[in-house]
């Protein structure tokens, strides 16, 4: 606070309660803040706190690459903070980049996007805000598949939006598709997609992400396809909801495939009719994305050799968990098509995950974290289990899990 403020008594004043009232009636949270905190972030707190006590702990946990970015790009990098204007940029990030970003499109995708349609975010977080707030007014009710990214219904009520879930599980390969949304569809204005997904990893199969894109479209349904996973994927390549929707919000970032978590740099493509909104939005909200991160995210695009082959590392990590937990006894697993992850049902061992991870980190030294965070109704029979560690550490934490489960 600074002095000028302090001298204005009469300012200060006005932050107390009136007479009469108490201080709970002035000064209440807002309703719309009464979200939930993140349960991994908790389970990865306490993880640190049994590391600390000396306990070796092996991650499971993560939610983000275990590798940096190629060293070239981290030594540009080290150069740019002597050389290159890192000023305020385009709100809608640095040309260069989102002509970049369209030309990726073009290569990845056989898709032509207008450079005028994409928007340079911070991570991919901020272009989902955005997205709530240019698309939708207060009150309209989203689709969202159950179990999903629990930031998406949270940053729904954070925007006044109520998330309508579609609950899915492994008979839908934990994927929603048209036939869930069809009977409920009057009833929302749009519909989150994410494939692949996390908890899961599983993908939407391509006919289903047509009809859901086509569908959603003749219907008058905003759809937002969430593509952060696209590049990590084993066997078959991930197909944009572009291909099938020209008014469809795609969410995209630098921090999965790209190897950039921490730079928070994302991107959204954006229906031409609101793009004007859209941009209006971001300089408000946040002047510009971060002049450095555009220049890594530039720069990072001339290794994208590096980049597929560390999602060949986390496809030899995946093949060690799958069979590692089914050897452990955990048998109903994901199928884990693409991201990091193995969503386990474990509910032949316990109905409680969050007691059967506190129980895992402290007797078996492995940190996962419990499916509540992803599901409130029925999380608490699964476990998110992330391999986008080292591998040596993954053959560990499948040989504690064996030991401690056939105890
Ligand atoms: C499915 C999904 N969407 C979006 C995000 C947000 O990522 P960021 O803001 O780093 O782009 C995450 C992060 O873990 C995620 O798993």
């Amino acid at each position: 606070m600074n002095s000028w403020f302090l001298q204005r008594p009469g300012l200060i004043y006005e932050t107390f309660p009136a007479k009469g009232k108490t201080e709970e009636d002035d000064m209440k949270q807002a309703g719309r803040s009464d979200i939930r905190p993140f349960e991994v972030m908790e389970a990865f707190r306490e993880a640190e706190l049994v590391a600390a006590a000396g306990q070796d702990v092996v991650h499971l946990s993560l939610g983000q690459p275990g590798q940096t970015a190629p060293r070239p790009v981290l030594d540009y990098l080290s150069t740019l903070i002597n050389t290159a204007p890192l000023g305020y940029t385009d709100a809608r990030g640095m040309m260069q980049l989102r002509e970049r970003i369209a030309q990726f499109y073009h290569e990845r995708y056989g898709l032509e996007i207008p450079v005028s349609r994409i928007f340079v975010t911070v991570g991919s977080s901020a272009a989902f805000v955005m997205t709530m707030l240019a698309a939708f007014d207060e009150g309209a009710s989203i689709a969202i598949g159950r179990p999903c990214y629990p930031a998406y219904p949270n940053i729904m009520k954070a925007c006044s939006l109520n998330p309508m879930f579609l609950d899915t599980d492994a008979a839908q390969n934990f994927q929603p598709s048209w036939e869930m949304l069809a009977p409920v569809k009057g009833g929302v204005k749009g519909m989150v997609i994410a494939s692949p997904s996390n908890p899961a990893g599983t993908m939407m199969p391509e006919g289903d992400l047509e009809t859901l894109a086509t569908q959603c479209e003749a219907e008058g349904i905003r759809l937002i396809s969430d593509e952060i996973y696209h590049g990590v994927t084993y066997g078959k390549e991930a197909t944009s909801v572009l291909k099938y929707s020209d008014s469809a919000f795609v969410m995209n970032s630098f921090s999965k495939y790209f190897l950039l978590p921490g730079w928070r740099l994302g991107w959204a493509v954006v229906p031409q009719s609101l793009t004007r909104a859209f941009e209006s939005l971001l300089q408000n909200f946040f002047i510009s994305p971060p002049a450095i991160s555009q220049y890594a995210a530039l720069k990072v695009f001339d290794h994208l050799d590096a980049l597929d082959k560390v999602v060949e590392s986390y496809d030899a990590n995946r093949d060690v968990l799958i069979k590692g937990l089914q050897e452990a006894g955990l048998t109903k697993l994901s199928t884990a098509d693409g991201a990091f992850y193995i969503y386990a049902d474990i509910s032949d061992f316990s109905r409680d995950s969050k007691d059967f991870c506190r129980r895992m980190l402290h007797e078996a030294g492995v940190c996962a974290v419990p499916g509540n965070d992803f599901d409130e109704s029925r999380g608490h029979d699964y476990v998110r289990f992330s391999f986008s560690g080292e591998l040596a550490d993954i053959e560990r934490a499948v040989e504690r899990l064996h030991h401690w489960l056939k105890q």
